[in-house]
């Protein structure tokens, strides 16, 4: 085997991808095994990624783990890791099996988990002192919705294109301390696609009242992939003295993002969808100013600067969104990943990801609305759609048509079924794993499957 080092060396002249032996190719995915994600950081530094550059996102695809013939088509459920991820838990996990001792410093290790907490705030755009490391989406929504002191009456608002991680705390929270929810009815056809971002903002504005003190809502829908006004929603909800709560289940790792800049006050996200980290990986987001009104859920650190015994104890995790993830042991390996994660994503760029994900989103929505008997629930406007793409093909129950594509060409998309809203769509996540051909062989599988229905 080459060593890394000359494997480096060498891709350091690569200029263009395009014209890459196979046994660059070779090369480049036997450093990255080694190396995470060196090579990518390399290349993107020496050219431009176009992201209709089949090669290059071929290989960037080829990091993936994922069976040879298998178009996985659900990083919007969960993100398979890529192999510089996978490598860096076997190794977090093999570190604390063969070496216990060293294993408790690393859980331990406050070095590693404030360098982790501070890559990733530069990653999402935030202060480190406002971010949490929790496991998924669900915790940080769940967190957010039981955070603020709020009084029997009090209205809290969510919509019904929530995931239930955003709109089962709220019923909760109502079922017990007698606090009132609002739902937001986003499903009438005008927002399937949303004609402009007007209409939704207009829609939350309606169902404020001078009682609402919460508004909890999706950064992007999970049903029909909407990206939602976030900031011109906050702006709204700070102009009426109303905390806004954010899912962001799907935006870390899709879009390049910038939380400070939507101007929240609170946004829960996860690590293991299109970030692509390990399993049980998420963070929540607090701005600095409203920490004190928002309350952990499950917390074990100092209370108003004390310790159990009443000593005093102002460190971090008492005085910062640390708070929000003090509580118990945390898993090494799952932290470790989100670490590797992150120089995967780095070396490769937000921008040039997202770039990609909107570039085969695009593709689909016009290959699809090219169809006869497919109904496109996705915008064709940038601001209100990005890598998910939802869509209906008439007279083909949607569960059928997943199974029809997983036992005919093993393509995994799902659907999302909702009768209570009138939802019933097939739902693609359009990420890094997915490589061209994948795409035009599933667009080709679905043009068949929607043919066959009409003869
Ligand atoms: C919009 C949305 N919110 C929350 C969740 C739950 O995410 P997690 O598994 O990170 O808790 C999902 C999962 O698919 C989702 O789509």
């Amino acid at each position: 085997m080459q060593d890394l080092s000359t494997l480096l060396q060498a891709d350091d002249h690569v200029e263009d991808l395009g014209k890459l032996s196979r046994r660059s190719f070779f090369q480049r995915s036997f450093a990255a095994l080694t190396a995470g994600s060196l090579l990518p950081r390399v290349l993107a530094n020496q050219a431009p990624i176009e992201a209709g550059d089949s090669a290059y996102w071929r290989w960037v695809a080829d990091q993936f783990l994922l069976k040879p013939g298998l178009t996985y088509m659900n990083t919007g459920t969960r993100g398979p890791s890529p192999r510089s991820v996978y490598l860096a838990q076997l190794d977090a996990i093999r570190q604390s099996n063969e070496d216990r001792l060293s294993y408790a410093r690393y859980v331990h290790n406050a070095e590693f988990k404030d360098g982790l907490r501070e890559k990733l705030a530069t990653f999402l755009g935030c202060s480190v002192d406002e971010l949490a490391i929790t496991n998924n989406t669900t915790e940080g929504m769940a967190i957010g919705t039981n955070g603020p002191d709020l009084n029997p009456g009090d209205e809290i608002i969510f919509t019904n294109h929530d995931h239930s991680s955003g709109g089962q705390p709220v019923n909760l929270r109502c079922a017990r301390q007698g606090t009132n929810a609002v739902v937001v009815d986003l499903s009438d056809k005008k927002f399937h696609p949303p004609k402009s971002p007007d209409d939704i903002i207009k829609a939350f504005d309606a169902a404020i009242t001078p009682r609402t003190k919460l508004i909890s809502f999706c950064h992007i829908n999970y049903t029909d992939g909407c990206v939602l006004p976030v900031k011109e929603i906050c702006e709204l909800a700070r102009s009426k003295g109303i905390l806004t709560l954010v899912d962001g289940a799907h935006p870390p790792g899709m879009l390049n993002m910038n939380i400070a800049d939507l101007g929240c006050d609170m946004y829960a996200g996860a690590c293991h969808k299109w970030m692509l980290a390990g399993q049980l990986t998420g963070f929540f987001y607090v701005r600095q100013d409203l920490q004190e009104q928002i309350w952990p859920s499950i917390y074990s650190g100092p209370v108003q600067g004390k310790n159990m015994y009443g000593a005093i104890d102002d460190a971090k995790r008492g005085t910062t969104a640390q708070r929000y993830e003090t509580h118990g042991s945390s898993n090494y390996a799952a932290a470790k990943s989100i670490d590797a994660a992150l120089d995967f994503h780095n070396s490769i760029g937000s921008s040039a990801i997202e770039a990609r994900d909107r570039h085969m989103a695009t593709t689909a929505k016009q290959a699809l609305g090219n169809m006869s008997g497919v109904e496109v629930f996705a915008s064709e406007d940038p601001r209100l759609c990005a890598g998910l793409v939802s869509f209906k093909v008439k007279g083909v129950d949607t569960k059928e048509l997943s199974a029809m594509l997983w036992e005919r060409h093993r393509i995994y998309i799902r659907e999302v079924v909702h009768e209570e809203i009138d939802w019933d769509a097939n739902r693609m996540s359009l990420h890094i794993m997915v490589n061209d051909n994948q795409l035009d062989r599933t667009l080709g599988a679905i043009e068949e499957i929607a043919k066959e229905r009409r003869a």
